[in-house]
């Protein structure tokens, strides 16, 4: 078998004169897949040799994201369901080149290749990654290289979570302070929360308009879809520095508020004010203007409820809304948006705590949520078991699986180690289904996986790429390929897919991966507390 990653579903290899890729072979696209001819032109061999045709066309009896691959002596056929499974496959026909087809340039065709037959398609249509960029900000470029690390792992979903109390990375023009104040801080805690060491370096940087629409175009000629996320109502101290009168001001003097350099949980939370929802409503009439993903997540976790205990102003809200306490409150103040959203064609999704106040039982004052509100279930499987059997769809990205913040071995060296152990064999050993769920008429809610990264002790790309890979490539697996029971995946044929051939693309790609033997020197961060658990 070959090498491929996310494992393909069928292949069958041949005996028979190779394929040979060079400037001599022609590259025909029919209609409806000359974008990934494009994006295909970009890598093929330059070299002179070969002869024969790449061929690209679409085959309306496969899945959209479902295709076929057949090289044979004379041409090589990639068909997709639609121009996403094309685009699949091409990352597939990558991954059949020798590792060097992923440099940038240089990488010395022409290429031969065995004849062989694939056929493939995803088990999940949302294959995620969570990129936190308001904790450490990654410039634009970053994203980019990002967006090209999801596509050649066939990760379909990035989630920009792009506001949170340390920083609001999104230009709003209506609203300007939100990045003229909120998109940078004084000074940054160096390791996680316990820690005592302090950079005051200023820290940080905000996406325009145009980068955004650059970042959404350059991932969609990658069948990639983004979708933004405003946290709210809590992780919100960078818009309550930009703009004080946001927050519970009858019980909180927001108006010396800083954007924090610190971390951990925050008490500030939003006011649930008639001017907050409005304020918000501006700001994502901006988002939905940037963004064109069906969904737009509005986050909803860690919100302490102690400012809404004490506000006479959120105390009134309750009270009028008939609601029985904060968590209620907060599921109306989620409600809010969600209709706002539906309204304008879009779903909402959020953290799972947005379910605690009850907002998807019966009888919850003013109804539920919409039909098409989503779950992104962190805290474990529950709040994606709840939502699902209300009918809802769901994220899975339980935080003890799949948040490649978490460290990656239970040795000294791992840089600023956090939380508990998540091995690459543990992540890939990970299960979406969870049993409650697992055939039942429900499991079709759950929309696939999502690994996420938050950024508090990852400062710059590099140690996103430690953090993330090789992690990201079992997520991707899992993600896409129709894989045994978590119990008898074999691990040991990953590894080997690894070790043939997928470092060394990860190397071709320029990832500062962590190696199986563990951390390079340069890879260490010795003195700078982290929080084993
Ligand atoms: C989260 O990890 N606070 C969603």
């Amino acid at each position: 078998m070959s090498a491929v990653i996310p494992r393909v579903v069928s292949e069958v290899s041949e005996d028979g004169e190779e394929f040979v890729w060079g400037s001599g072979t022609v590259l025909r696209a029919a209609p409806g897949t000359e974008g990934v001819a494009d994006w295909l032109q970009g890598w093929a061999p330059r070299e002179e040799g070969g002869g024969g045709a790449v061929e690209l066309s679409l085959d309306d009896g496969l899945a959209p994201e479902a295709y076929r691959l057949d090289v044979t002596a004379d041409r090589i056929h990639l068909t997709g369901g639609s121009a996403a499974g094309v685009f699949w496959a091409a990352q597939t026909l990558r991954q059949l080149l020798p590792p060097r087809a992923y440099r940038r340039a240089g990488a010395w065709g022409p290429w031969r290749l065995a004849p062989t037959h694939i056929g493939d398609e995803p088990r999940f249509a949302w294959r995620g990654f969570m990129l936190d960029v308001a904790r450490h900000f990654m410039p634009k470029d970053g994203v980019l290289r990002v967006i090209d690390q999801l596509a050649a792992h066939k990760l379909n979903v990035l989630h920009f979570h792009l506001t949170d109390d340390q920083g609001w990375r999104l230009e709003i023009a209506r609203h300007p302070r939100l990045t003229e104040v909120g998109a940078w801080r004084t000074g940054t805690q160096i390791g996680h929360r316990a820690s005592t060491l302090w950079d005051a370096r200023p820290h940080g940087g905000y996406y325009t308009h145009d980068d955004i629409r650059e970042i959404v175009a350059y991932a969609a000629e990658r069948h990639i879809t983004v979708v933004p996320e405003i946290d709210v109502p809590g992780h919100s101290s960078a818009a309550l520095a930009a703009y004080p009168e946001l927050g519970c001001t009858d019980v909180a003097d927001t108006t010396e508020l800083e954007v924090p350099g610190h971390w951990g949980m925050n008490l500030h939370l939003l006011s649930p004010s008639d001017a907050t929802l409005r304020f918000y409503e501006e700001v994502l009439e901006e988002v939905l203007d940037l963004f064109p993903a069906p969904f737009i997540h509005v986050g909803g976790d860690e919100c302490k409820k102690d400012q809404w205990r004490e506000s006479a102003t959120a105390q009134a809200r309750i009270t009028a809304e008939g609601l029985s306490g904060e968590d209620a409150l907060q599921g109306w103040f989620t409600r809010h948006f969600d209709r706002w959203l539906a309204a304008r064609g879009r779903r909402l999704i959020g953290w799972d705590e947005i379910l605690e106040g009850g907002v998807l039982e019966d009888g919850f004052p003013g109804g539920s949520l919409t039909e098409g509100a989503a779950v992104s279930s962190w805290r474990g499987y529950d709040g994606g078991v709840t939502a699902a059997r209300a009918g809802h769809d769901v994220v899975m990205c339980p935080e003890h699986e799949l948040y490649l913040d978490r460290r990656q071995d239970g040795g000294e060296d791992e840089p600023m180690p956090l939380g508990y152990v998540q091995t690459l064999r543990d992540v890939y050993h990970f299960e979406p289904l969870p049993p409650e769920l697992a055939d039942t008429p429900q499991a079709r809610h759950v929309l696939g996986i999502q690994a996420n990264l938050w950024s508090e002790c990852t400062e710059s790309p590099q140690r996103v790429d430690y953090q993330v890979f090789p992690r990201l490539a079992a997520v991707a697996e899992v993600a896409w390929s129709q894989l045994e029971p978590a119990a008898e995946r074999d691990f040991a044929d990953f590894e080997r897919r690894l070790e043939e051939a997928h470092y060394a693309r990860l190397d071709a790609m320029g990832v500062d991966y962590r190696p199986p033997s563990g951390p390079r020197p340069w890879q260490r961060r010795p003195g700078i507390p982290g929080r084993p658990r």
